[in-house]
């Protein structure tokens, strides 16, 4: 007898799995234009096109100047590229006044994401960076106090004069900003190769683990692009990993925080899998320092299921082929060469 909790997932992921074979059907014509295989509930990371280099370059600037906080905080002392994009912290500690008091997703593939944070608060990428202007924790300032800054940095304000009729303005910053964030993709994992035709760019290994992960039902919540980041769901629908952790705070009760709505206690965005290996910890609250660990866990909470060790492992090397490439180097690259 299958339980209601059961019947809601398997419901879930037939309609999963639904949704992508419609999806393929209408991308037929694509395999024969894109050369990767329509078929796979994955897609893989391609660069985005048409990016305004000159205005990406001043968002590159704007990421990387510590004009938040009271100019002690810049975005990349929290999303460092050179490791994963993300803090590497479980729950955000850059500052000693500034506690987010939830994990620090990474920024690369933000732009293929369906809703930004965690909860999903934000819409788009420009709500986003709004949202972080004016998150204590975060930004801590305001719209006039921030373009105030950003007119005393002549080198930025030239920038911003040189590229907009208007000059510093909340919507140019943005702009700017979102511009640089369309360059952080990060194309070309082993796992992409594969998806394109070449057949010997992942193991043996891990075809048995991205198989285990489509035969558990994985896929009915991490799909598409980003492996995630297109859907909201329970975290908790068979175990309550949550309630058995303890100390529930704010951030644990994640969309319900944005709509208020009872059914949205504990639901969160599905983060994307892509860099998985290269972003622990793991999770909202950022407790769980092992991938294996967070799939063991997924398997209890989400599916029911306790998954053997074997297969934890297979699932981990599969994950492992999703780590892409920024400018050309493989992101674990980076992290080994900025360790030594
Ligand atoms: C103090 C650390 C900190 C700073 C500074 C910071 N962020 Fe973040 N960022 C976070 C945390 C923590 C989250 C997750 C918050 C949540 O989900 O509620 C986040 C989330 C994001 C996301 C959403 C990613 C996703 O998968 O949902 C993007 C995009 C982002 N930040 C970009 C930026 C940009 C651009 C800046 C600079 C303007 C910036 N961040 C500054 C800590 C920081
Ligand atoms: C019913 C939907 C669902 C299913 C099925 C599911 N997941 Fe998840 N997954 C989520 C959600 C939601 C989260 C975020 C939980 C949180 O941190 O609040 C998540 C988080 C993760 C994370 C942590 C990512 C990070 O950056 O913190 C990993 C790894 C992961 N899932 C792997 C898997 C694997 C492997 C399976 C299959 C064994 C699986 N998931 C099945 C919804 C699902």
């Amino acid at each position: 007898m299958l339980t209601n909790k059961a019947r809601r997932v398997l419901l879930v992921a037939f309609a999963g799995s639904l949704a992508l074979s419609v999806a393929s059907a209408s991308d037929k014509d694509k395999v024969l234009t894109d050369g990767y295989a329509s078929n796979e509930p994955v897609r893989p990371v391609l660069p985005v096109e048409n990016i305004h280099t000159e205005k990406a370059r001043l968002g590159k600037a704007l990421f990387n100047d510590r004009h938040l906080a009271g100019n002690k905080l810049s975005c990349a002392d929290c999303h460092q590229l050179n490791s994963g994009g993300d803090d590497n912290a479980a729950t955000n500690n850059q500052g000693q006044d500034n506690r987010a008091g939830i994990n620090t997703p990474t920024v690369f593939n933000a732009v293929y994401n369906f809703r930004q944070l965690w909860s999903g608060a934000a819409d788009t990428l420009a709500e986003q960076i709004a949202m972080v202007v004016h998150n204590p924790n975060e930004g801590a300032t305001s719209w006039p106090a921030l373009l105030q800054n950003i007119n005393k940095r002549p080198s930025l304000r030239e920038q911003f004069d040189r590229l907009y009729a208007d000059g510093v303005t909340e919507k140019n910053y943005m702009d700017a900003l979102i511009e640089y964030e369309k360059t952080l993709v990060t194309p070309n994992a082993r796992f992409d190769q594969y998806l394109s035709g070449d057949n010997d760019a992942i193991t043996a290994e891990e075809k048995a683990g991205y198989h285990l992960f489509k035969e558990y039902g994985c896929v009915s919540c991490h799909q598409g692009v980003n492996i995630g980041g297109n859907l909201f769901q329970k975290f908790g629908i068979f175990y309550d990993y949550i309630a058995d952790r303890g100390n529930i705070t704010r951030a644990d009760h994640g969309r319900k925080n944005v709509t208020g709505r009872e059914q949205d206690d504990f639901v969160f965005k599905v983060p994307s899998l892509r860099n998985v290996a290269v972003t622990a910890p793991y999770f909202h609250d950022g407790q769980i320092e092992t991938l294996e660990e967070a799939i063991y866990i997924m398997g209890k909470t989400q599916l029911g299921r306790e998954l053997n060790a074997k297969d934890i492992e297979l699932i981990s090397l599969f994950l492992r082929t999703l780590t892409g490439q920024y400018q050309g180097r493989f992101l674990d690259d980076i992290k080994l060469s900025e360790a030594k």
